[in-house]
């Protein structure tokens, strides 16, 4: 049986098995086993909030719990007791992901519950949504009169099973939410949904589908306002790549447009990719008191092996938080400013002739680079990271085709591969702020415009650092600040 008192319970008891090898020290993990999506981000009472989907008892995608953290700067987390555990008889093999919202100085909470209806449990299912509340943002109670929508109230003509993920808000007095599905037909479709009370709710519209290259299904959508225009953010599934782009077998897109509540429609003339890298799904955003939209999302992939999967007794993480910040036509992604008042033993250089290979007289695992490149004539330049031996994760960029390269093949265990995202100088100069912890890198292009974002595994002695160029180029200059 599954309850909260047993997953606290083993939780604490089995603690001290963790291989910490791997584990970050900048990012929230869970204490123990499994976690992916964030869920119910929020700035509530004081602290942000953030939840989680957890299966505590092994490393591996099971029946999910929430799990749950709190921050005073989203850097410093502390574990509070899990939330949420699939309890019920409507969510009995599942808390699916969901939001957070506060009323009446409660905080409410509303996810899915997720039910196998039969022997093939990845196409025999069931899902409806569901509230649980808090008066101390620490105990949740199921509502009595869950599920507070159902599959009776999916419109005829789309999946009647894939329903998830609520992301809750309010406009002009009313709660919406959105929630990803798709037409049975290959199409991923977001629906919208209204309530007065967060009890009783309404079918509005279907208020996006897939152009039949957006994916089969839609996951995790989050629609919020930013400066006058709505953003929405969602996590298509079997995604093609386009060029460069969408290279994952499950990607993350954001479309700037106009929801249209009355109408029940969302316009947008484009779509782009909200991360360039390898590992980073199912984002979920919130605004605090400072007024700042914050994103944070699962960093991994879906179906994949993770290496601390095996014997280290935790797997997942989540991406640094960061803000999004509209620019022109483009959403950019910054690391938040609490994140310097981690930095120590400043390290700086500048105008470094870089023509061939050049060691770094600093290392490490957990640091932040700022890195200002001038291409001059160079063929290629870049850095590598975490090297030893022939160990290395090299972020490179070619002049010639604009490419900022991010190469992991040779960076430990786990797996490989190169992501490519197209980058222009700015006056000749290449920006990088690169956040590496322990089994993670983060890439802040051009001040965040793009961002890469991937997990590596190299072994412990893998902390140097290189510069290079073939050809000549000038590393206008190089800051490194190790992390906490
Ligand atoms: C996305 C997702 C959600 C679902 C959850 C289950 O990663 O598939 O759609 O609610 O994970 O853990």
């Amino acid at each position: 049986m599954y309850t909260r008192e047993n997953a606290d319970k083993f939780i604490a008891e089995r603690k001290y098995l963790l291989n910490e090898q791997y584990r970050l020290r900048y990012h929230l993990m869970s204490d123990f086993g499994w976690m992916n999506d964030p869920n119910g981000f929020i700035y509530y009472n004081g602290e942000y909030h953030l939840f989680y989907q957890h299966y505590p008892y092994q490393p591996v995608w099971g029946p999910m719990h929430w799990g749950h953290a709190v921050s005073h700067d989203l850097i410093e987390w502390k574990h509070l007791p899990v939330s949420l555990a699939p309890d019920q008889q409507y969510d009995r093999d599942g808390c699916f992901s969901g939001s957070a919202i506060e009323r009446d100085g409660k905080l409410y909470v509303m996810y899915t519950g997720h039910l196998v209806t039969g022997p093939d449990m990845n196409h025999d299912y069931s899902q409806n949504q569901n509230i649980a509340v808090s008066e101390d943002g620490i105990r949740f109670e199921k509502l009595a009169c869950n599920p507070v929508i159902g599959p009776e109230q999916i419109p005829a003509g789309l999946s009647q099973k894939d329903f998830r993920d609520p992301k809750v808000f309010e406009r002009d007095g009313v709660y919406y939410i959105v929630l990803g599905s798709n037409d049975g037909q290959g199409s991923g479709l977001i629906l919208l949904y209204r309530s007065n009370d967060l009890i009783s709710w309404s079918f509005v519209g279907e208020i996006a589908r897939s152009d039949g290259k957006l994916g089969d299904n839609w996951e995790c959508p989050d629609l919020f306002e930013l400066e006058g225009r709505d953003v929405l953010i969602m996590s298509p599934q079997r995604m093609p790549a386009q060029g460069e782009d969408y290279q994952n077998l499950h990607s993350t897109t954001y479309m700037i447009g106009h929801l249209d509540t009355a109408l029940g429609k969302f316009q947008y003339d484009r779509y782009e990719p909200v991360d360039y890298g390898f590992d980073f799904y199912a984002p979920q955003t919130t605004i605090d008191d400072k007024g700042r939209r914050i994103v944070m999302a699962w960093m991994e992939t879906w179906e994949t092996e993770i290496p601390t999967q095996l014997g280290h007794y935790w797997a997942g993480a989540m991406t640094m938080p960061r803000e999004i910040v509209l620019q022109g036509n483009e959403l950019w992604f910054k690391p938040i400013d609490e994140m310097k008042a981690y930095r120590r033993n400043g390290y700086e250089q500048s105008d470094i002739l870089l023509n061939g290979m050049q060691e770094i007289e600093t290392d490490g695992d957990c640091y932040e680079l700022e890195v200002v490149f001038r291409a001059d004539e160079a063929e290629e330049f870049g850095l590598n990271l975490r090297v030893h031996g022939e160990e290395a994760t090299v972020i490179s960029y070619r002049p010639s085709d604009g490419l900022l390269r991010f190469n992991r093949d040779k960076a430990g265990i786990g797996l490989g591969g190169e992501r490519r995202t197209k980058v222009e100088l700015n006056e000749g100069l290449l920006k990088l702020q690169i956040f590496v912890d322990r089994s993670s890198v983060e890439i802040f292009i051009q001040g965040g415009k793009k961002v890469m974002t991937g997990r590596i595994y190299p072994g412990p002695q893998s902390l140097g650092i290189q510069a290079y160029a073939k050809g000549s180029c000038s590393m206008v200059s190089f800051k490194k600040w190790d992390i906490k």
